[in-house]
């Protein structure tokens, strides 16, 4: 193999392996990195509706009175203040979800999905997990969810969630008696899941992967061209050049011109010697003939 493949091999395995490298690495960051961005914008929403319900629990619901109308009751109803508030954020983000699930809900439509009742079980078997996070197949798209517990933290909430004959009567006409009673204190009874779209992160960090991989093949292209154009003029011109003279010489031509001697690399100094040899070898010859001739 000459000494021109066995370089471009070598590099070639060389940058072969640090793309692969960097791509690895690049890629597994730049989903992490999307990853984690969706997740905090999944965090700030569930503060929100937290904010929200605590809000509804404390402030709004103690002040409120039978005798006001249905609706404004409802202003005291944790998740219905939530799932208000969420109906303004999906205007601007309508791909954005929130559900609270409960495995014996007040209204039906927060019965949970097969996923989400894992959840709640999970939940529900280990009281000191606060917080579940994963990625689900959809549609739309890749979604991810973010879940906490919802556990009943005062005797506030049992005044509609323990029986029917203690919860307002307004609650009872307008959702009946049948479901949604008999939580106990410290319970956790469902959970409140917070998902954002993937899609949108996911393709910028692949754009962004497709660019920085782009560019960094791009730099070894140059790299590999600069080093084999300097390689074939620095080294392997002129030493292919000296072989072929000295293969000359070998044969008894000794009527070549000298090499270029300038510059202070190796293959200069080689040229300074190889000129000098011949030159000895000339003076050599002449001598040899000189005295053969004498004889
Ligand atoms: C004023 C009565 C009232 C109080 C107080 C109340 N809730 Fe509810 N709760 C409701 C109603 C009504 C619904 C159904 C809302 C709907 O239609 O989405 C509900 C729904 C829920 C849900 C969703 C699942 C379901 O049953 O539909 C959860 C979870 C929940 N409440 C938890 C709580 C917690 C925890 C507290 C105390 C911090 C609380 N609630 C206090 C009336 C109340």
């Amino acid at each position: 193999m000459k000494l021109r493949a066995k370089f471009n091999l070598m590099l070639g395995v060389v940058f072969s392996i640090g793309l692969g490298f960097s791509g690895y690495l690049s890629y597994t960051q730049l989903n992490e990195n999307a990853r984690n961005e969706v997740l905090g914008n999944a965090g700030v929403l569930m503060e929100s509706l937290l904010a929200a319900r605590t809000w509804a629990v404390k402030e709004v619901g103690p002040n409120l009175r039978e005798t006001e109308d249905d609706e404004f009751l409802m202003m005291g109803v944790p998740p219905y203040v939530a799932n208000k508030l969420m109906e303004d954020v999906k205007k601007r983000y309508p791909e954005f979800g929130y559900r609270e699930v409960a495995l014996n809900p007040m209204n039906p439509k927060d019965h949970p999905a097969d996923w989400e009742a894992k959840i709640v079980d999970q939940f529900r078997s280990q009281p000191d997990y606060k917080e579940h996070w994963g990625i689900r197949q959809t549609p739309t798209g890749p979604m991810l969810y973010l879940a906490r517990p919802i556990n009943i933290p005062s005797s506030g909430c049992l005044g509609c969630h323990s029986k029917p004959e203690n919860a307002p009567a307004h609650l009872v006409k307008e959702y009946g008696s049948s479901a949604g009673f008999g939580w106990k204190l410290k319970e956790i009874v469902g959970a409140q899941i917070v998902s954002v779209p993937m899609a949108i992160p996911i393709a910028n960090a692949q754009r962004m992967f497709i660019t920085f991989m782009g560019a960094l093949s791009g730099v070894f292209l140059v790299l590999f061209v600069l080093l084999d154009v300097m390689l074939v003029r620095l080294i392997i011109k002129p030493l292919g050049a000296m072989a072929q003279a000295a293969n000359e010489i070998s044969k008894g031509n000794l009527e070549i011109s000298e090499f270029n001697e300038s510059g202070k690399d190796e293959v200069a100094y080689l040229a300074v010697s190889f000129n000098r040899m011949r030159r000895s070898l000339v003076k050599a010859l002449a001598m040899f003939n000189r005295t053969s001739g004498a004889k």
